[in-house]
């Protein structure tokens, strides 16, 4: 069995980042040793309460000695370790990423952030030709990837799921982070409604069978959607807001306030535009939740509305 230390008992471990000396403690991630130097690192599948999973790779920086881009969001400093963020090789690949998510999944409702790298990295996803027309990919046939049209870029393209009241799931969005799967399985909920079903092209979040979701286990906790960086995931009011144009951020006030449902008292965040509650969200760094809550304090606010 392998002992760690506490975090105040680790050793510092010295390191070079684009040239400046750094200092850190022994088990940091790379990622950390530079959001602690204030440098960027753009990450996609990474999540602070998560397990890193290294699935999206566009966090990659260059490290002397390694043959290949080495994954900031999971890779452990090391003494004497330099490191290059910025570096052309860097940047080729991490334009490349985004280009390629962006040419095949519908970023519109993704975190900013995301838009901005797609400008800082120069990545054109047009250049892969206008997108396919939607098909229905999870009845594509396993291991077959249903081939475009000539001259159209293959997309995710699915019709959105809508088969309960609280939540839709539109995968023409998911560019397969896996931090739902995580977020609903032993990384925060163990209900495990939803997994990576299919491989290569094939590959998708999918409940088992690919059943409705209340046909599923899913327990409506909504830690999925509360994890989802592109916005696959989505509250109803917040879907019906955005499909009416009438969804609107700069008119929202986000309120913390106590859950009113049980003694545990998570957090709530209640994002409120024109007086009524559009979605409930909770703090990340709450030592409780981390994020998380349960069906009751995620969904269970129309009363305080009269629905
Ligand atoms: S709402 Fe909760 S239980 Fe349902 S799929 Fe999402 S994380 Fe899993
Ligand atoms: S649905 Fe969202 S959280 Fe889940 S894999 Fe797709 S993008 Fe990631
Ligand atoms: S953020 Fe590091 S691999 Fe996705």
């Amino acid at each position: 069995m392998t002992t760690v230390a506490p975090v105040a008992l680790r050793r510092k471990v010295e390191l070079t980042i684009d040239g400046e000396a750094v200092t850190t403690r022994e088990g940091a991630t790379i990622l950390e040793a530079c959001r602690a130097s204030g440098i960027e690192v753009p990450t996609l599948c990474y999540l602070e309460t998560l397990a890193p999973v290294n699935a999206c790779r566009v966090c990659v920086v260059e490290v002397d000695g390694s043959r290949a881009l080495v994954p900031a969001c999971s890779r452990p400093v090391a003494p004497g370790m330099v490191v290059h963020t910025g570096s052309e090789r860097v940047r080729t690949s991490r334009r490349m990423v985004l280009e390629l998510l962006a040419s095949s999944v519908d970023l519109s409702t993704a975190e900013g952030d995301v838009h901005r790298w797609i400008d800082e990295y120069g990545a054109q996803p047009g250049r892969h030709g206008p997108p396919a027309a939607p098909t229905e990919r999870d009845r594509a046939r396993a291991g077959e990837h249903e081939p475009p049209a000539v001259g159209l870029a293959a997309t995710v393209a699915q019709a959105v799921k809508r088969d309960n009241d609280q939540y839709v799931r539109d995968y023409s969005k998911c560019i397969l982070c896996y931090k739902c799967v995580e977020a609903c399985g032993e990384e925060a909920q163990n209900t495990f409604a939803i997994a990576v079903a299919g491989r290569g092209f094939d590959a998708r979040i999918s409940t088992e069978l690919d059943v409705a979701l209340p046909d599923s286990a899913c327990v409506y906790c909504g830690n999925c959607i509360a994890v989802c960086p592109t916005g696959a995931l989505m509250f109803v009011s917040e879907h019906d807001l955005r499909a009416r144009g009438e969804w609107d951020e700069s008119r929202q006030d986000v309120t913390r306030t106590v859950c009113p449902y049980c003694g545990v008292g998570c957090n709530l965040e209640l994002h409120v535009q024109d007086n009524r509650i559009v979605k409930v969200t909770s703090p990340l760094d709450h030592d409780v939740t981390g994020g998380n809550l349960c069906v009751k304090g995620r969904f269970g606010f129309e009363f305080a509305q009269g629905d």
